[in-house]
C-alpha cells in the first residue's frame, strides 16, 4: 500500500486564505491593516528569494510588508537600532530577522532584541519559555505548519507516539513541544541516539529535521505511521543540474507510510503561511481582538 500524500502546497493556500479573509474584515471593522518588517542582512541568495517570497505573500493577504535590506558590513549597532525603531511602530505587527546573519554579529542577541509580542519567528527567549511551559506564545512558523498539518489528518493527536528527528531551536525543540502540549508521547532522536533506526521505527508520527539528505529511508518507518519531512536540501542530479530533497527517502517511505509530506510541496510552502498567521495573531493580540480560529498553536 502507498501511502496519502499529505498536500502541503494545497493545504498552505486555505491558510493563506483564512488569513486574507480574516485580515479583509480587520481592516473593514477595525480600520486595522496588520504590518511585517524584515530584515535582511548581506546578500546570501537563498535568504534573498525567502524574503522576496515572504513580501510577495504579505501583499497579497492583504497586509502591509516593509523590508529592510542591510549591507552585509552593517554593526550591529545599526540593526540594533533599527529594531528598536521597528519595535515602537505601530504599523509593525511582526518583525523577522532573516538567519543566518554575517559572522560579526552575536544572532541570540539580536534575535532577543526584538518585542517578543512582535516574534513572528517565536525564536525570543520569552516566547520559547512560554511555549516551554505551555503557556500562550508566539510559535516558530515551521513546526506550527506541521502541527496544523498533523491536527488537520488525525484530529486528535491524544496519546500518538512521536519521534522527532533533530534537535535544533528552530525545528526540533519546538515540534517536540508543541507534540508534548497535544498529549503526544514525544521522543527526541538526534546524531548521538543509539539504535536511531528502531526508535524511529516506533513512531506513530515521524518528523525528519535534520539537514541530511534521504536519511530516513523506509525500513525506519512503522507501516501505517504519518511522515513528516521538513528537510530542504539541494543535492546534484546525476544527469546535472541539481533537485531539492527532504531528510526523508521519500520513494523507500512512501511505501510503507500512511501518509507522508514530500518535497517539495510538503512542510515548505506551510512555512511562510504559518509567518502570515503568526504575523495576523500578533496584530490581534496587539489591538485586544479576537484571534483567529484554527490558525494558531
Ligand atoms: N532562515 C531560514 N529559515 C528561517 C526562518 O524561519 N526564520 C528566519 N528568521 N530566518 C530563517
Amino acid at each position: 500500500m502507498t501511502a496519502k500524500i499529505i498536500d502541503g502546497k494545497a493545504f498552505a493556500a486555505t491558510v493563506r486564505e483564512k488569513v486574507a479573509v480574516h485580515v479583509a474584515r480587520l481592516k473593514d471593522e477595525n480600520g486595522i491593516t496588520p504590518g511585517l518588517a524584515v530584515v535582511l542582512v548581506g546578500e546570501d541568495p537563498a535568504s534573498q528569494v525567502y524574503v522576496r517570497n515572504k513580501g510577495k505573500q504579505t501583499a497579497e493577504a492583504g497586509m502591509a510588508s516593509f523590508e529592510h535590506k542591510l549591507d552585509a558590513d552593517t554593526d550591529q549597532a545599526t540593526l540594533l537600532k533599527l529594531i528598536d525603531d521597528l519595535n515602537n511602530d505601530p504599523a509593525v505587527h511582526g518583525i523577522l530577522v532573516q538567519l543566518p546573519l554575517p559572522g560579526h554579529m552575536d544572532e541570540d542577541l539580536v534575535i532577543n532584541a526584538i518585542d517578543p509580542a512582535k516574534d513572528v519567528d517565536g525564536f525570543h527567549i520569552s516566547n520559547v519559555g512560554l511555549l516551554g511551559t505551555g503557556q500562550k506564545s508566539m510559535v516558530p512558523c515551521t513546526p506550527l505548519g506541521c502541527l496544523m498539518m498533523l491536527r488537520d489528518h488525525y484530529g486528535s493527536l491524544s496519546g500518538l507516539n512521536a519521534v522527532v528527528v533533530g534537535r535544533s531551536n528552530i525545528v526540533g525543540k519546538p515540534m517536540a513541544n508543541l507534540l508534548l502540549r497535544d498529549s503526544c508521547t514525544v521522543t527526541v532522536a538526534h546524531s548521538r541516539t543509539r539504535d536511531i533506526e528502531e526508535v524511529c521505527r516506533r513512531a506513530d508520527i515521524l518528523v525528519a529535521a535534520v539537514g541530511r539528505p534521504g536519511m530516513v529511508t523506509g525500513d525506519w518507518v512503522k507501516p501505517g505511521a504519518t511522515v513528516i519531512d521538513v528537510g530542504i536540501n539541494r543535492v546534484e542530479k546525476p544527469e546535472g543540474g541539481t533537485r531539492l530533497v527532504g531528510d526523508v527517502e521519500f520513494a523507500s517511505a512512501v511505501e510503507v507510510a500512511g501518509a507522508i509530506t514530500p518535497v517539495p510541496g510538503g512542510v515548505g510552502p506551510m512555512t511562510i503561511a504559518c509567518l502570515l498567521a503568526n504575523t495576523l495573531t500578533a496584530c490581534c493580540r496587539a489591538n485586544g481582538l479576537t484571534e483567529p480560529e484554527g490558525l494558531t498553536a
